[in-house]
Parts: C-alpha cells; sequence; structure tokens
C-alpha cells in the first residue's frame, strides 16, 4: 500500500518532468499506478526474483522484527524504488551498502545513489519491526491474533503488514522464509511451500519454508501457533496439513479429516481441469482464530475451521490454486475470473456427488434473482470497484456466467477453454477470457459476455445468454447435462 501520490495538474500541462523532492512522494514516471484500483500497490518496472525473509515474533507480544533481502531486477529505469510496508523501517542497504530512504504510511520509497539501469539486477537488505496488529488503515486488519496464535492472510492485501514487498498479483517470486517463535510448548509456525530444516537456538525456534514455485506476495502465509501436523504424500508431492492444538479435541480431528481429502479435490480438478496441479507441494490449515473466511495461499490454502459443510470451500480454495495462484489476475478488477470459476468449480463438484445439476442449479439461481430491480445485477462484473471485490455477485453471477457459457458453447469446447485458461502462463484479464472463448468456440460471444457481465440487469431467458436448452440439448431431446 501506499499514499497516491499528488500530481501536480499544471506541471502535467505544461508536460515538464515533476521534480519531486522524496517527501513529496513519487516521480512522475513512475506516477502510472500497476492497478488503477490500488495506485498505491506495486511499482511499475520493477520484478522482485526473490525474497529471503527472516521475521521474529512472539504471538504473546504481538511485536513482528523482520530482515528481509530482495533480489530484484529493473525492467525500466528506476531513479527511486518502491517497496510495499507498513511496519516501520530502520535500514535500508542497496547492493551492500546505506542509502536514503523514506516510509510514509505504506510506501518505502528507496533511492540508490545511482539510477537503476533496465536490466540491471540488485539486492535491496530491509530491516524492519513493529506490531502489524497496529499498523495500516484501520479497514484492513489482514494480522489476526488472541495472544496465543497469529495469522498474516488477506486479500487483496497481506504481506505488507511482514515483509516489503511488490505487492501485485502479478510480480511473483521465490520465498525463502525463516520463521522464529518462542520454543515453549507446541508452537511452531506455518507458511506455504515445503519446511527445509527446524532448528533451535536457545529459546527460540526457526523453521525455514520454501516456495519452490513463484508466488504473489499477498499468498505467503504467515501462521503462528501451537500446531498440530500430518506429512504425508499425495499425487507425487509432499502434503503437510495444519490444525491449531487450541481447537478442541473434536474439532481438531474433523479440521484433520477435513484436509486430508486435499488429494481427492485436486484428483477432480486435474481431471476436470484436464491440467496438473501446478505447484510442488500440497497442503492446507485451519487454524484457531475465528477468521470468518478462507483464503487460496498458495500450496497451503486457510480452510474455515468448521463450517456446517466446509467441503466446497475446501475445492474452492484448491481450485484458486489454479485461477489466482498459477494464473494471477493482471488488475484487480478482473477478480470474477478467480470467484467465478472456483465457484464454478465448487459448485460442479457438489453436482457430481449427487447435487443437483449444474444446468438445474443455474436455473434455479437464475430464478432467485428474477424480481425486477433486484441488485444482484447491478455491479460491472468486469469491473465491480475495489470496495466491492468479493461481493457476492462476483462468485455468485461470476460462476453463473461459466456456467451459462458451457451451455451456449457446447460442454466440448468449454472443456478445452478451462485447460487453456488453467495452463494460460500470462495473466488473466476478461478480455484475454473473452477472446479465448471465441477462438476456441468459433462464436462470436460480445452480446453473451455483455449480457453477463456488463448489463444492469438479468440475460434473457434464452439459450443466446447460456439458458434455456443448448443447442445439443435441444438435439439430444433435452437431455440434462
Ligand atoms: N479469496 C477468498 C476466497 O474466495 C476470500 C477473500 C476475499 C478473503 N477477501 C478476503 C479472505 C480477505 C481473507 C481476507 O476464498
Ligand atoms: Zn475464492
Amino acid at each position: 500500500m501506499r499514499l497516491v501520490a499528488i500530481r501536480s495538474v499544471l506541471a502535467a500541462l505544461l508536460a515538464v518532468p515533476l521534480l519531486l523532492t522524496p517527501a513529496s512522494g513519487r516521480a512522475a514516471a513512475t506516477t502510472t499506478p500497476v492497478d488503477p484500483y490500488f495506485p498505491d500497490d506495486g511499482q511499475r518496472g520493477l520484478d522482485v526474483v526473490h525474497y529471503d525473509i527472516a521475521v521474529r515474533h512472539d504471538p504473546r507480544v504481538g511485536r513482528l522484527a523482520g530482515r528481509a533481502t530482495l533480489a530484484v531486477t529493473a525492467r525500466t529505469t528506476l531513479r527511486t524504488v518502491h517497496l510495499d510496508l507498513w511496519l516501520p523501517v530502520h535500514r535500508v542497504r542497496v547492493d551492500g551498502r546505506e542509502v536514503s530512504w523514506r516510509q510514509e504510511a505504506g510506501d518505502l520509497a528507496i533511492r540508490p545513489p545511482r539510477a537503476w539501469q533496465c536490466g540491471s539486477s540488485h539486492r535491496v537488505e530491509v530491516a524492519y519491526a513493529g506490531r502489524p496488529g497496529r499498523v495500516g488503515p484501520s479497514s484492513e486488519r489482514p494480522f489476526v491474533t488472541d495472544g496465543v496464535e497469529s495469522v498474516v492472510a488477506g486479500e487483496p492485501h497481506a504481506a505488507a503488514w511482514w515483509f516489503p514487498a511488490d505487492d501485485r498479483p502479478t510480480d511473483r517470486a521465490r520465498v525463502d522464509l525463516r520463521i522464529t517463535v518462542p520454543a515453549r510448548g507446541r508452537l511452531t509456525s506455518i507458511s506455504g511451500g515445503r519446511l527445509l530444516a527446524q532448528t533451535r537456538a536457545g529459546d527460540w525456534r526457526t523453521r525455514h519454508w520454501r516456495f519452490v514455485d513463484p508466488v504473489a506476495p499477498y499468498l505467503v502465509l504467515l501462521a503462528v501457533g501451537p500446531y498440530r501436523e500430518r506429512v504425508t504424500r499425495a499425487l507425487g508431492r509432499p502434503m503437510r496439513i495444519a490444525v491449531s492444538g487450541t481447537l478442541p479435541a473434536a474439532r481438531r480431528r474433523s479440521a484433520l479429516d477435513l484436509l486430508g481429502r486435499t488429494p481427492e479435490a485436486v484428483r477432480w480438478l486435474q481431471q476436470v481441469l484436464r491440467t496438473p496441479y501446478p505447484f510442488a507441494d500440497l497442503g492446507g490449515v485451519v487454524t484457531g482464530l475465528d477468521l470468518g473466511f478462507a483464503l487460496e495461499t498458495q500450496t497451503r490454502p486457510i480452510h474455515p475451521a468448521v463450517v456446517p459443510d466446509p467441503l466446497p470451500t475446501l475445492v474452492h480454495e484448491l481450485a484458486h490454486q489454479w485461477f489466482g495462484d498459477a494464473v494471477p489476475v493482471r488488475r484487480w478488477r478482473d477478480i470474477w475470473l478467480n470467484e467465478g470459476l472456483a465457484t464454478y468449480l465448487e459448485t460442479r463438484w457438489g453436482a457430481a456427488r449427487g447435487g443437483a445439476s449444474m444446468t438445474r442449479w443455474l436455473r434455479a439461481r437464475y430464478e432467485e434473482h428474477s424480481s425486477a430491480g433486484d441488485p444482484f445485477w447491478e455491479l460491472r462484473l468486469d469491473d465491480p470497484g475495489p470496495d466491492a471485490l468479493f461481493a457476492w455477485p462476483v462468485y455468485l453471477r461470476g460462476a453463473m456466467a461459466v456456467q451459462a457459457l458451457r451451455t451456449r458453447i457446447g460442454a466440448e469446447p468449454f472443456q478445452r477453454l478451462l485447460r487453456v485458461w488453467a495452463h494460460r502462463t500470462r495473466p488473466a484479464s476478461t478480455p484475454a477470457f473473452e477472446e479465448t472463448a471465441e477462438r476456441i468456440s468459433g462464436q462470436d460471444l460480445a452480446t453473451f459476455f455483455d449480457a453477463w457481465l456488463r448489463a444492469d440487469h438479468a440475460p434473457s431467458p434464452t439459450a443466446e445468454f447460456g439458458l434455456g436448452p443448448s443447442a445439443e440439448q435441444r438435439r439430444d431431446g433435452l437431455r440434462e447435462q
């Protein structure tokens, strides 16, 4: 996060470069935000290749101290480098030398002695410490603790509460993480990736976690607590599941049972998507904190502790490993691609296990929202605005649009579309999704996507919009799929 830079309108009109002192924030050349929804996030032209992070945290005390070394490459000429971090910084080094820097709210602006040339690589070391529970805007609290265990997790932001990051979904990097916690009791740390080593020094215990696959900053989990873990292998990969020991025994057992179904869900997703699980490690975590959410933290999603039917959410977070984690959104306005596809897959899992058919499901959800002026249809799915990123229509209408697309273009082209989309190597965007669907189906889908994503009212209940019987169904005499 970063404060929005104040731009001089006059200077812009005169088309002269802004001469900003470090105090006034970002230089003119870097004010074009990476993402208009969160203009303070990330740094255009910066590419973090690797984060080497060491943090120390005691939930009893609430402080977090860290040192992070970032291996970065400039993709353009950079005079000032901005990282996102809310915790107070006390030292910055670039390529081994102390440099001048300035921290304003969640923006750490670093001034290397000489501008970085495009293509050059550098090491940025940041030392920092503070109370993650006391920093950042009051509307966003990705750090949660009860004095026994702590979690940092959130979307679209979480990293800036515990390490300096180029905080945007598209700058994915490898991560090495050393988390040090008090050695008392069963206190330990959980993150994503693989546990490489565990060491003890005096009253402190350190675990070294490594993400071998690149990960976006917000998808790196930090959980500290008295975790009970189970380590197995599944689908040719190490799998580590963790459940907080603060949960009562019965809840702990059901949480372990739930997490134990990860391979089954992943296997099913691999089949439906015809695409292997995208990462080297498998797992999941159930915390003892009442977080009230699940999150697709890479390779080790956070699953809800005990809700009446937690399985759909397990599938949902695992579906995000493809759609969201391996294939990030280019801009946050495209979030429906993550949530719509994950919700579609979660629903389809239910349908495959004896729930209502997807056709019936779509019809029922459509009918629930058929009264005139239902606000469900007001939101622009491809541009919900930063405050409605996770509004319910983004999930449900997104999933309905996906199912409607399947009815409209047919099961076989739809199958190919899912596969191509899951294999995508570039970030996801709505225009790219529409183009891919049109290319694969050979159909003009402009009216279809306008109606589902951009109109402010419900699509007509006709085959054109994937409602009513599909061409295939009409041919096959209304057999349901
Ligand atoms: N992406 C998460 C999911 O659908 C939900 C989510 C949205 C979330 N915003 C969040 C979770 C903030 C934690 C914090 O599974
Ligand atoms: Zn989701």
